[in-house]
């Protein structure tokens, strides 16, 4: 019984230019999935961790997390994220009864985050991360003009973790075809797809997805003067 946690890991990190994976790059005195791994091992309900990493690269990752933390397993990942996290997936115990998924890329997230985030099960057989859309939104015309304004009354950006019954989730992935685990982009989606509620936990602070140089020098400053929670 309780919680296993995916981080997936897997990506290649080539808008970042680094050379090297993206979870491997150093921010503030640490690879990137270090941060994320320390969350979750000190999130109260988390009994287990697996972390996906790029193939080739699991003894790097390994290295990068140290043995303090209680990883699992370490697994390739996929040509997909959603094959990634399928691989997390099928490396979990089958005793856990709630899977949670998150990005190696959001560093920002705290234990205290992981468990408002697990504390949205108590009523749904879903929850993720998330944040009230605060700017305008825009749809680009073909030309690169704006095409319209889209009301962002009711818009949410999701964010990771995501948390799901394990049942719930481990059917989600039986259920899902090879165009889908190619296409999704979280397995949110999978899940209201297929009509599961998927409760929005408002995260109520940073919580970005390190993708170009610029991310990184923002996470760094957060990092630096932030202790996780
Ligand atoms: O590429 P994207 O920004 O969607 O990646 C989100 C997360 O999914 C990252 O932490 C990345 O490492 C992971 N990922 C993965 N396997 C892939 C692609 C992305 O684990 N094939």
């Amino acid at each position: 019984m309780g919680a296993g946690a995916i981080i997936v890991a897997a990506g290649s990190g080539e808008r970042l230019g680094y050379g090297l994976p993206k979870a491997l790059v150093r921010v503030a005195g640490r690879p990137l999935v270090a941060w994320s791994a320390q969350a979750f091992a000190g999130a109260r309900g988390v009994d287990t961790m697996v972390v996906v990493a790029p193939p080739g690269d699991e003894k790097g990752i390994a290295a990068a997390l140290g043995e303090s933390l209680g990883v699992h397993a370490i697994v390739p990942g996929g040509s997909s994220r959603q094959r990634s996290v399928a691989a997390g997936i099928a490396a979990l115990p089958d005793s856990v009864d709630v899977i949670l998924v998150h990005d190696a890329a959001r560093p920002l997230i705290t234990s205290a985050m992981v468990e408002a985030v697990l504390a949205g099960l108590d009523s749904h057989d879903g929850a993720i991360a998330a944040a009230p859309v605060a700017d305008t939104l825009k749809r680009a015309a073909a030309d690169g003009v704006i095409g319209e304004t889209v009301d962002r009354a009711g818009l949410w950006g999701a964010q990771t973790p995501q948390a799901f019954r394990a049942q719930v989730i481990r059917e989600v992935f039986a259920d899902a075809d090879d165009t889908e685990l190619d296409a999704a982009t979280d397995c949110a989606g999978m899940a209201e797809r297929r009509g599961i509620a998927v409760r929005l936990v408002d995260t109520g602070r940073p919580n970005i997805k390190v993708t170009v140089p610029a991310d990184l020098a923002l996470v760094e400053a957060l990092l630096g003067g932030t202790r996780i929670a």
